[in-house]
């Protein structure tokens, strides 16, 4: 009898819907992805899920700052993580967001098992407030002066200029980045967990194989520096769900992210019969369940979650899977060298498949930081995936087409190289299992260069030259196809698309992990088309470039938000003042930009000459609107080269940013070309 598929849940963590999806991301989603694709292959009952993490302090100031509601903001960002996921071909069952009545309905019952267990405590507590914008704030919203080294503009944690950690209760003349005002204290009551009340359930579950071992180690730390009380509540302003019997008082975003896992699942069980909560979120659950997330979040996922799963009656994780952060060319990801590369900016210059290979290729089951260095990749992308992978391919499938009418021969001439093949599947197969990745590509290229030399050997091309030699090109050429169809079947989960197309050109239904086991014989497979090509530096350097340009061109750059109590930091000179040569510019056209969701083009008249210039307005208006207004420009401001073409000079604009961003409208009786004093 066959063996009952299993039943897994996998999901990858939330993205908060406040920025754009960077390379950053993307380890923990093709490392999840490739894993459920793997185990559908295999044929297990998988379910992948994610959705928006869209509640939190910083989701509303920046919906704030954009003049709309957090709702549009999440709706708009989670479109965009949607599609850059996919565009990797990063495929959930499910995308909900943490912002849904299912979710609301899930934290209200967790809630409420929690008070009935006596596990919720309210005290009083002091924090920081903002007396201008009438709000606790977060420490990331608090910034001062260095208390060690005086450094202006750090955060409460530590000084970047001189490495210091302290309190943000330590900083010097502390101020609100939203507001610029002196923070003060102020008391308010807050919800707590009681963390320590599941002490003994975490020691015991810490241990029992559910962890990474770095992991345990990690939270051994945490049990010796004793479980405090974890604060689950938010005061007004504040975008997320209201606590039952509050009208003020909201629950923190962390307590309801990764319920938000099962609201994900329960709305898919709402439209997919076959699947049902409580088998796989229930007490009793024989599911299985695997959280991937970055090592940043682990105490979340290992600590505050079993804890919270099990005083709700629900079923705790099989296993929690933590990666490491990436570096790019050995170094954290920098603005300024061009290597903060966002999801979609990669997307605009290399094909996808590329970083998932790559991604695979040096990933294991363990938390190491993983480098994306450019050059590697380049040459690691084109020797394995171009030289030695789809070679094989490209080299048997023309003999096939061109002498054989695109028919294999109906035997294997060396069924033992096949059977070796076809049983390295079960060897790769646990290397993918257990998320060793990397080994699982070293053994499948490792098989690819034994087919490449197994064809070199038997040397099709002379073969083709001898009539009589006829069926021993089509024997090696059907050796080496089926040698190919399995390096296929294993590098599928990794290359999706490679795989259909492959899938196409052998005219064959979707490739299964079983179907290693039977050679695909007497078969008619399609003429051969090429599949992946070589990468080029230029367009590494084309991606780095337009990474460096994505950013200078974001409206916290061109149209940066100064609050208007925010301290005046830095004077210049009067000389310094004189170089700016500012004119009246006469806006002549104005018009939207493909690919650009902040920018503007605009085309200025000076007087003397016509300017292009790209601005970051789009926020605050429509191009119809522009046409025909007089506003100021910069016009000795050096032309820089963007994505969209070179800009000529600046715009003037005024404003806290979003809608609220006002084009300096010079007073009538300007004329284009005129200068500004
Ligand atoms: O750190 C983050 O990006 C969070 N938005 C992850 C949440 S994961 C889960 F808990 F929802
Ligand atoms: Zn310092």
């Amino acid at each position: 009898m066959a063996k009952a598929a299993r039943k897994i849940l996998i999901t990858s963590a939330l993205p908060y819907a406040n920025g754009s999806l960077h390379l950053g991301h993307l380890v923990g989603y093709i490392q999840a992805d490739i894993w459920v694709r793997f185990q559908k292959m295999r044929g297990e009952e998988c379910t992948y899920i994610c959705g928006s993490d869209s509640h939190g302090t910083p989701i509303m100031i920046q919906a704030q700052k954009m003049g709309i509601d957090p709702e549009e903001l999440v709706k708009t960002l989670s479109k965009e993580h949607e599609k850059d996921f996919a565009d990797f071909f990063i495929e959930f069952d499910n995308y909900h967001s943490t912002h849904s009545p299912e979710n609301k309905e899930l934290v209200e019952l967790v809630f409420k098992r929690h008070l009935e267990r006596g596990n919720i405590t309210k005290r009083v507590i002091k924090q920081a407030y903002d007396p201008e914008k009438n709000m606790f704030l977060p420490d990331r919203f608090i910034k001062g002066e260095c208390p060690k080294c005086g450094a202006k503009d750090q955060y409460g944690d530590n000084c970047e200029a001189c490495g210091a950690t302290y309190a943000p209760t330590e900083l010097k003349n502390p101020y609100s980045t939203l507001s610029g005002a002196k923070p003060i204290e102020k008391e308010s009551e807050h919800y707590f967990f009681k963390l320590k009340n599941y002490e003994t359930v975490l020691r015991e579950w810490t241990r029992n194989g559910h962890l990474q071992e770095e992991v345990t180690n990690k939270l051994d730390e945490w049990f010796e520096a004793g479980l405090q009380e974890w604060d689950i509540s938010r005061d007004k302003p504040y975008f997320g769900f209201t606590i039952p019997g509050e009208t003020d008082k909201f629950f923190y975003c962390w307590l309801d992210a990764p319920i938000g896992y099962m609201a994900s699942f329960k709305n898919l069980c709402d439209r997919n019969k076959k699947l049902n909560f409580l088998e796989y979120w229930g007490k009793d659950s024989t599911a299985e369940l695997y959280h991937f997330i970055g090592k940043d979040i682990i105490y979340f996922h290992a600590l505050f979650w079993p804890a919270v799963l099990t005083g709700a009656d629900f079923r705790t994780p099989t296993a929690i899977f933590a990666n490491g952060f990436l570096t790019v060319d050995g170094q954290k990801m920098s603005k300024s060298r061009g290597t903060f590369i966002k999801a979609r900016t990669y997307l605009n210059h290399l094909p996808p498949e590329y970083l998932r290979y790559y991604f695979a290729a040096k990933l294991s089951n363990r938390i190491e930081d993983l480098d994306i260095h450019f050059d590697d990749f380049t040459q690691r992308v084109n020797s394995d995936l171009v030289g030695k992978f789809i070679n094989i391919f490209s080299r048997c499938a023309s003999f096939i087409n061109n002498l054989f009418e695109g028919k294999l021969g109906s035997s294997l001439s060396e069924p033992n190289l096949y059977q070796e093949f076809s049983l390295a599947g079960d060897s790769i197969a646990e290397k993918f299992e257990s998320l060793e990745f990397s080994h699982a590509i070293r053994q499948i290229m490792a098989l690819a260069d034994k087919a490449n030399q197994y064809i070199d050997e038997k040397k099709p091309w002379t073969l083709a030259k001898d009539a009589s030699r006829k069926s021993d090109v089509q024997a090696t050429c059907t050796m080496g196809i089926n040698l190919f169809r399995l390096l296929m079947i294993y590098l599928k989960p990794v290359l999706p698309q490679t795989a259909k197309n492959c899938e196409d050109l052998l005219n064959i239904s979707p490739l299964t992990w079983d179907d290693r086991l039977t050679p695909l014989l007497d078969h008619t497979i399609k003429p051969f088309r090429p599949l992946n090509k070589r990468l080029e530096k230029t367009e590494i350097d084309a991606m780095k470039t337009a990474a460096k340009e994505d950013l200078d061109t974001k409206p916290t750059d061109t149209t940066k938000p100064v609050a208007a109590h925010e301290p005046i930091k830095e004077t210049i000179s009067i000389d310094d003042f004189a170089k700016i040569d500012l004119r009246i510019a006469k806006i002549i056209t104005a018009e939207h930009l493909e690919g650009a969701d902040k920018l503007l083009r605009l085309e200025l008249d000076i007087g003397s000459e016509v300017r292009q210039v790209f601005a970051g307005i789009k926020s605050a208006y429509q191009p119809e609107q522009l046409i025909g207004k007089l506003t100021v420009m910069v016009a000795n401001l050096a032309p820089r080269k963007m994505r969209f073409g070179e800009s000529q000079g600046m715009v003037l604009a005024a404003g806290p940013g979003g809608k609220d961003l006002w084009i300096l409208s010079p007073e009538e009786g300007a004329q284009p070309g005129m200068r500004v004093k």
